[in-house]
């Protein structure tokens, strides 16, 4: 099977023909299995699963997008969904899943892998996903949110890498424009941040592979940083962080509609150290909360 088809009334289909046969399917990393659960039952009407790398984060935003639909009760705090497991935090609050996915491509591929199963086993249909984050800026003032139109690996190309057998597989990174003009026109003139379309420069790491010289062992001088970001800028880069290429990638490869969308904390341009008042930081990572919620209550009332 190449790339699943987008999924239909039927449910979520996934192109991996061995899962007919994982009628025991542990999804072990969210302390959940076929068996264990009633997945249909608990998952079958999800329609939006949000992602972002911190579990404090991902609760708050269950919390806050129950609200803003009018799903929990006042004060209500959705319950650990994923509690049985140590790695990672799943919340529902009506038909939104939120899950935090911890940093970087590897561990956010493990909770996507599983997620996807696990909507695929509970029949659930016409699922978006977005990534919900916090990132490098790139010219933009920080606070900025960024709302991904393309991504590219850490060696500019657009493509993510990933290694089966011992050998390298290219999967492109497809991002769904309508989707990311859909997100970013949920953006108001009264908002005291911009909404930025932008590509995404998507990095391993957060030292050497952002071009920091502040991490623990550093090659590279000042000069060296900023020609290279001064280059990410010229081709186009807004932000810098250190998922979107694996999700873009993985989620067009299952069939599934996703985007990603992210605060800027700082701009790289001027400096690499993350600001240290932990009030402006929360703030900020409401904004992306803020932008997706009015998206999703949008779909909803369009009877998505
Ligand atoms: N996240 C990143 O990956 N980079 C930054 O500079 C800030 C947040």
């Amino acid at each position: 099977m190449e790339n699943a088809n987008r999924d239909s009334q039927i449910g979520m289909q996934l192109p991996n023909p061995h899962l007919a046969n994982m009628t025991k399917d542990n999804l072990y990393h969210l302390g959940m299995s076929r068996t264990s659960h009633d997945l249909p039952a608990l998952f079958g009407d999800v329609k939006f699963v949000c992602l972002g790398g911190s579990a404090r984060r991902m609760e708050n935003f269950a919390y806050f997008i129950g609200q803003e639909l009018g799903v929990l009760s006042t004060n209500e705090r959705p319950p650990n969904l994923a509690s049985n497991s140590e790695r990672f935090v799943l919340y529902k609050a009506g038909p939104v899943l939120s899950a935090n996915h911890g940093i970087g491509v590897p561990s956010m591929l493990v909770v996507l892998h599983e997620i996807l199963k696990m909507l695929h086993y509970a029949g659930s249909s016409e699922v978006t996903f977005i990534r919900i984050g916090t990132c490098g800026g790139i010219g933009v003032p920080p606070g900025s949110v960024i709302v991904s139109n393309a991504a590219v690996n850490g060696k500019l190309e657009h493509t993510y890498e990933t290694v089966v057998l011992g050998k390298g597989i290219q999967r492109p990174i497809n991002v769904d424009q309508e989707l990311a003009s859909e997100i970013h026109s949920c953006s108001r003139t009264e908002d005291p941040f911009s909404v930025i379309l932008g590509k995404t420069y998507c990095t391993d790491d957060f030292f050497e592979g952002q071009a920091r010289t502040g991490g623990a062992v550093c090659d590279i001088n000042d000069g060296d940083e900023h020609r290279f970001l001064k280059q990410l800028d010229s081709e186009g880069v807004k932000n810098i962080e250190m998922e979107s290429a694996g999700f873009f990638a993985l989620c067009h490869k299952a069939g599934v509609k996703c985007g990603v969308v992210c605060v800027t904390f700082i701009d790289r341009l001027s400096t690499e150290d993350v600001p240290t008042d932990t009030d402006i930081l929360s703030e900020w990572t409401q904004r992306p909360q803020i932008l997706v919620a009015r998206f999703i209550k949008k779909q909803l009332t369009n009877g998505v």
